[in-house]
């Protein structure tokens, strides 16, 4: 919408009330650090040069964040008004406006910061304050006006009358201010309140007494503005958003069985008529196809699966899972995992770096590593590569249509060959000819009478 619009954002704070060692802005919500959703926010209203004050674990937060944005630092944390205020040198040229928001408000929609950046150019002031009405006012700043309706200051929490106190509209913490207005202001602040900071909330009442226009605009929805301040913020906020996108995802034609207990990343995508049954935690960059059944109790990280898979009570990792496959119960597939088109992957089995091809299947309680499955092959009960020496891993091909007997292990490097057999219990150190039968176990020996002679002299 507003290319001419600059947005600054607020992030050098530790964020104490969250009583990490991690700053608050790095905190994960539906898989993504808090702040990268203020961001987010910012680019879906159509700002496109954004700007964000850093100072706490800064290398950290660059690192994560990546260069899409520009930084700006912030070396002692003096206030939201001294964080402004750092951007003053990268902003010097600038002429226009600028949309001022916190890196803790993470549920902000386009309508929210659209209407605000509307408003404040339709009127022309020298700020515009983005407040909310709320029944519970606590932890933030009132909103004080005047007789005739007009903003007098805003005025913290801490630094409230009582009557102050009783105001229920508050400082969402999201303005509008015209550069050329705002940085003046800034430079007078002072730090005479309780917290001993310079408050970027002081400006409004600093402009409206120099005789500049203060304006506000109502937000439509409270939560869509509220911020997070310690971790019951954080839960409150993390429940929001997930019921948000999940009702997008039930809207879009996805079953969600339980929405209290579906956690789905942001980002991910989930097809049409797939149904996500309890416990389903689709994590990172998912995306599942149309017609599946996941769930429940299921766990899927950076992992693409096709159309009409089920998937129950089991873990997937950095995999690829073609369409019609069945997983589980209770599977682990481990990373590099690459299932093709109708194959099975069943009960208490572990796959890691494993491709398995079209339609072969691994029914039960199998440890397939490093290990390349053709088509067609049916791997017995309890079959284990052996893929490990102690000092380095080595790969196992099983071609297709071969057959691999119950609790056969495969010591490799070795190949069975397409078509072969592998006898029930064998373990196999040579390769396996195709359409071969290898056997590699000791003869039954059957002693007659036995039991009987025993038994008479014990
Ligand atoms: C702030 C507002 C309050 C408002 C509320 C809305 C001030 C003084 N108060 O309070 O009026 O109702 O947000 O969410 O602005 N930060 C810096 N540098 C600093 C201090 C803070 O970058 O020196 C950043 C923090 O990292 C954080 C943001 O500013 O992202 C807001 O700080 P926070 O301590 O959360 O302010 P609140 O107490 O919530
Ligand atoms: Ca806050």
């Amino acid at each position: 919408m507003d290319s001419d619009f600059v947005a600054v954002i607020l992030a050098a704070g530790l964020g104490k009330r969250m009583k990490s060692s991690l700053i608050k802005g790095l905190h994960p919500l539906l898989g993504r650090p808090i702040v990268w959703h203020v961001i987010q926010s910012v680019r879906d209203a159509g700002v496109g040069r954004v700007i964000l004050v850093v100072g706490h674990q800064e290398d950290r937060v660059r690192a994560t964040l990546g260069s899409g944005v520009e930084y700006v630092t912030q070396k002692e944390q003096l206030g939201t008004g001294h964080a402004l205020l750092q951007t003053q040198d990268l902003l010097q040229d600038f002429q226009g406006d600028m949309l001022v928001l916190y890196g803790d408000t993470p549920l902000l929609t386009p309508r929210d910061l659209g209407g605000l950046m509307e408003a404040h150019r339709s009127v022309g002031a020298a700020v515009t304050i983005l407040t909310a009405v709320v029944d519970d006012p606590t932890g933030y700043g009132r909103i004080v006006r005047g007789r005739r309706g007009e903003v007098e200051n805003v005025v913290e929490e801490k630094d409230a009358t009582p009557e102050q106190l009783e105001i229920c509209e508050v400082n969402t913490g999201i303005y509008c201010f015209r550069a050329k207005e705002a940085f003046p202001a800034l430079l007078q602040l002072g730090c005479n309140n309780t917290q001993g900071e310079y408050y970027l909330t002081d400006v409004p009442g600093l402009l409206a007494r120099a005789g500049k226009k203060v304006a506000t605009v109502v937000s439509p929805d409270p939560q869509t503005v509220s911020n997070i301040n310690d971790r019951v913020q954080l839960h409150a906020a993390a429940s929001f958003m997930r019921n948000r996108n999940l009702a997008g995802m039930a809207r879009a034609g996805v079953t969600v069985v339980s929405f209290e207990t579906t956690f789905v990343d942001v980002g991910v995508v989930v097809g049409q008529d797939t149904v996500l049954y309890p416990m389903t935690f689709l994590e990172g960059n998912c995306r599942v196809g149309s017609g599946c059944v996941i769930g429940p109790n299921v766990t899927l990280r950076n992992t693409v699966i096709g159309d009409d898979c089920r998937i129950s009570y089991s873990v997937v990792e950095d995999s690829r899972v073609g369409s019609g496959v069945t997983i589980g119960p209770f599977a682990h597939l481990r990373p590099g995992s690459d299932i093709r088109d109708g194959a099975r992957i069943g009960n208490f089995t572990e796959l890691k770096n494993a491709l398995v091809d079209e339609g072969s299947k691994i029914p039960h309680h199998s440890y397939i590593g490093d290990t390349r499955i053709g088509k067609g092959v049916n791997i017995g009960a309890g079959t284990v590569t052996v893929n490990y020496d102690g000092r380095q891993k080595h790969s196992t091909s099983i071609e297709d249509g071969a057959f691999i007997g119950c609790n056969a292990n495969l010591i490799a490097p070795v190949t069975v060959g397409a078509g072969a057999y592998v006898a029930a219990g064998s373990t196999i150190n040579q390769d396996v000819p195709a359409q071969a039968l290898a056997v590699a176990r000791n003869r039954q020996v059957n002693k007659e009478g036995w039991a009987a002679k025993n038994r008479g002299t014990k």
